[in-house]
């Protein structure tokens, strides 16, 4: 059956009438929650560059890490970051290009900051955020050390750890680099 064209405006008139409100109600929000503190906004914004940028103060060595590893990551992560239920995080056998390749922090990532990063918001995974700053440069100091990335005697602090050569550091593409060279 065909509507007749008074009758399709009539509809078309209605569902506009009874929207408007709605959207007026959307840009109001739903009301939910509450305003956000500004400290309680800094709990969250602890991203660190890959150049470094945004790395607390704080130190750590590889021996002390050496001792948080084995107390909180390894029993997930397992001896020497060889993996067990956790990520295999160092001992790459494996390149990147066989069948099988070993992601770790020596054989996959690029910059040594984004350890730091990780660690500091997501481990170890029962308790993340539960570590000090000095205790993150540590125990990335430690998983530098287990890659051969650093020697056993090395600081992780903010100017040591953006300077960590990261063996696949080139093999990344930068696609904003590339839309400028096009
Ligand atoms: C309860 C188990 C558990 C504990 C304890 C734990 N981790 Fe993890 N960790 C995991 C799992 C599972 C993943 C993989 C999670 C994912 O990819 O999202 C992971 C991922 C990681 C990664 C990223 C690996 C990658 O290649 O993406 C790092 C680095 C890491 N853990 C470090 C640590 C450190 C350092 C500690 C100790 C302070 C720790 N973890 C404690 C379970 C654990």
């Amino acid at each position: 059956m065909k509507m007749k064209k008074h009758q399709t405006i009539l509809i078309l008139v209605l569902i506009a009438v009874g929207i408007k409100p709605l959207i007026a109600e959307q840009a109001k929000g739903p009301g939910l929650g509450k305003a956000i503190a500004p400290e309680e906004i800094a709990q969250w914004d602890i991203s660190v560059f890959p150049n470094g940028e945004g790395l607390p103060e704080g130190k750590g060595t590889v021996a002390e890490g050496k001792k948080i590893y084995q107390q909180q990551c390894l029993s997930c992560h397992g001896e020497n970051g060889l993996g067990a239920t956790g990520d295999q995080l160092a001992g790459a056998q494996m390149a990147l290009t066989s069948d099988y390749p070993e992601q770790t922090i020596g054989s996959y990532w690029p910059y040594a900051t984004t350890v730091f990063d990780v660690v500091r918001r997501s481990m170890p995974m029962t308790v993340p955020g539960s570590l000090t700053n000095n205790e993150v440069y540590a125990v990335t100091a430690y998983l530098l050390f287990l890659n051969n990335l650093i020697s056993k005697d090395d600081e992780m602090n903010a100017t040591t750890l953006p300077k960590v050569k990261m063996p696949n550091e080139n093999g990344f593409i930068n696609i904003y680099e590339t839309d400028e060279k096009n």
